[in-house]
C-alpha cells in the first residue's frame, strides 16, 4: 500500500516537472546541440565525399520480388527497398563504375513474407549467391576484391546470417560470399557471430508519414512514467519460457505488472504512438533479436529509450550519442528497474529530453520518401564515406582467391 502511494506521488511530481519541460520549450529552448565529435558527425553531408556505382540487376531480384507483395513497402525491414529507391537518384551515385568508391547490389532478400507479415530468410542466401555469381561474371569489379568494395543491405533478424532463430543463426554464420563486404544491417550486437567487424548497424524501418500523422502538441506533460506495449512471452516459439528475450521481458511483467508507475500490457491500443508522446520512459527490451522499431519510435516521440539488451550495438553508434539521450540496464537488473528508473535525478531526465528533441537525431532513424539531409540514407552514406580510401590490401592479385564458393549448407548451393 505505501509502496502504491509513494508511485503515484512520483507520478504527480514527473508530471510536473514534465510540465516545466513544456514551459522550456515554449520559452525557446527547444533543443540541445550535440556537441562533442560524435553528435556532430549526424549534420556531416556525404555528398562529394563518395561515390557508389549501383548494379543492374534483372527484376527478378528486386522490383517482381515487391510487385508479389506490396506489404514489404511498410515492413521493418523495408530499408532495403528505400535504399534502392534512394540510391538510384543520389547525387552521389555514378553511372560509371571506373570511378566508383563502392559498389551496391539492389537484392530484396526480406521481402519474402508469410500471410501474418512474418519474413522467410529461406530463399535468401540462394537469392544473394545468385546475384553475386550474376554481378562477378557480367562485371570485372567484383573479382577485383571479392566484394571488399561492395556493400549489401541485409536488415534481416540477425543480418546476413539469415535465420530468425539465433541459434540456427549462428550455425549458419554469415553467408560465406558476403565474408569481404561490407553489411548494412538492422543486426547490432557486440562479439556475435552475425555481426562483422566493419559492418554498419542502422534502425529498422518505421513509416515516417505514419509517425508524422501521430504528433501530439508537446505541451501535453508526460504523465505516464514507463511505458511498454508487447510480448512478455512467446507461448508459440517458447513455450517453456526462458528464451525469448532471455527471460527479460517475463522479468519486466512478473515484477512490474501491478506497479502504478508501469503503464505495461500486451494490448496494443490506437492511441499506442500518442502514448509514446505521453511517457518519460519506454522500454525498448531485447525479443528475438536485441533491437526492435520502439526503439525508432522512442526517439521520434521524444520517449527516453530504455534499452534492456545486453550487448546491443545501436544503429549508427559513431555518430548518435545513445548513453546520453538513453539509459541502459542490464538485463539481470530487470527486476530493480523500478528503482533505477526513479532515482534518476530530474535534470538528468530534463537533459535526455531535450537531446531527444534535436531533430537531427530523429532524422537520422527514419528513411523518409523523399529524403531528407540529415536522415538515414544519408548517415548510411556517411557511414561508407568514412571508410575510404579502401585499404591497399583489399584489391587481390590477379587470379587470386580468397572466397570458397562453395562453403556453407548445401541448400543454399541450389540454383535461384
Ligand atoms: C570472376 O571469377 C569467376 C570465378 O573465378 C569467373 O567465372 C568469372 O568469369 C570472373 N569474372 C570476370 C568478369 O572475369
Ligand atoms: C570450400 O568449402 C567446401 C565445403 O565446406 C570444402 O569441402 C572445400 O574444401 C573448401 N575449399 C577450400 C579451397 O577451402
Amino acid at each position: 500500500m505505501r509502496n502504491r502511494s509513494w508511485g503515484f506521488i512520483l507520478l504527480v511530481l514527473s508530471a510536473i516537472v514534465l510540465n516545466l519541460d513544456a514551459f522550456e520549450l515554449r520559452k525557446g529552448q527547444k533543443t540541445e546541440r550535440i556537441s562533442g565529435s560524435a553528435g556532430d558527425v549526424l549534420e556531416d553531408d556525404p555528398v562529394g565525399r563518395l561515390k557508389v556505382f549501383v548494379y543492374e540487376l534483372p527484376s527478378k531480384y528486386n522490383k517482381k520480388i515487391l510487385q508479389k507483395d506490396p506489404r514489404c513497402l511498410n515492413h521493418m525491414f523495408a530499408a532495403e527497398i528505400y535504399m534502392h529507391r534512394f540510391l538510384l537518384s543520389s547525387p552521389v551515385r555514378t553511372l560509371n563504375p571506373e570511378e566508383a568508391d563502392w559498389f551496391y547490389t539492389p537484392v530484396y532478400t526480406t521481402c519474402d513474407l508469410t500471410p501474418n507479415g512474418l519474413p522467410l530468410p529461406f530463399k535468401s542466401p540462394r537469392m544473394m549467391r545468385s546475384a553475386i555469381q550474376l554481378i562477378s561474371s557480367n562485371w570485372p569489379y567484383w573479382n577485383r576484391t571479392e566484394g571488399a568494395d561492395h556493400f549489401f543491405i541485409v536488415p534481416h533478424d540477425f543480418g546476413a546470417c539469415f535465420h530468425y532463430q539465433e541459434e540456427k543463426a549462428i550455425e549458419r554464420g554469415i553467408l560465406p560470399l558476403l565474408q569481404r563486404a561490407t553489411l548494412v544491417q538492422t543486426f547490432g550486437q557486440r562479439n556475435h557471430v552475425c555481426l562483422k567487424e566493419g559492418s554498419i548497424t542502422v534502425p529498422p524501418y518505421a513509416p515516417p508519414q505514419k509517425m508524422q500523422s501521430h504528433l501530439i502538441p508537446p505541451s501535453i506533460p508526460r504523465s505516464i512514467f514507463v511505458y511498454f506495449r508487447g510480448l512478455f512471452y512467446d507461448v508459440g516459439n517458447d513455450p517453456e519460457g526462458g528464451y525469448y528475450a532471455r527471460g527479460a521481458r517475463a522479468a519486466v511483467w512478473e515484477n512490474f505488472k501491478d506497479n502504478p508507475l508501469f503503464d505495461i500490457s500486451t494490448e496494443h491500443p490506437t492511441t499506442y504512438y500518442e502514448d509514446m508522446q505521453r511517457a518519460v520512459f519506454c522500454l525498448c527490451p531485447l525479443g528475438w533479436a536485441p533491437w526492435s522499431p520502439r526503439l525508432v519510435e522512442a526517439v521520434i516521440f521524444g520517449c527516453i529509450p530504455v534499452i534492456i539488451a545486453d550487448d546491443i550495438v545501436l544503429p549508427f553508434a559513431d555518430a548518435i550519442p545513445w548513453e546520453d539521450i538513453g539509459v541502459y540496464v542490464d538485463e539481470k537488473d530487470v527486476p530493480n528497474l523500478d528503482t533505477i528508473l526513479t532515482s534518476i535525478p530530474t535534470e538528468v531526465i530534463l537533459r535526455k529530453q531535450r537531446l531527444l528533441a534535436n531533430p537531427s537525431m530523429k532524422q537520422a532513424m527514419l528513411f523518409p520518401h523523399p529524403a531528407q539531409s540529415g536522415d538515414a540514407f544519408h548517415q548510411i552514406l556517411n557511414g561508407l564515406a568514412r571508410k575510404l580510401p579502401h585499404d591497399k590490401s583489399v584489391y587481390l592479385r590477379k587470379g587470386e582467391k580468397v572466397l570458397n564458393w562453395t562453403a556453407g549448407p548445401l541448400a543454399d548451393l541450389k540454383p535461384w
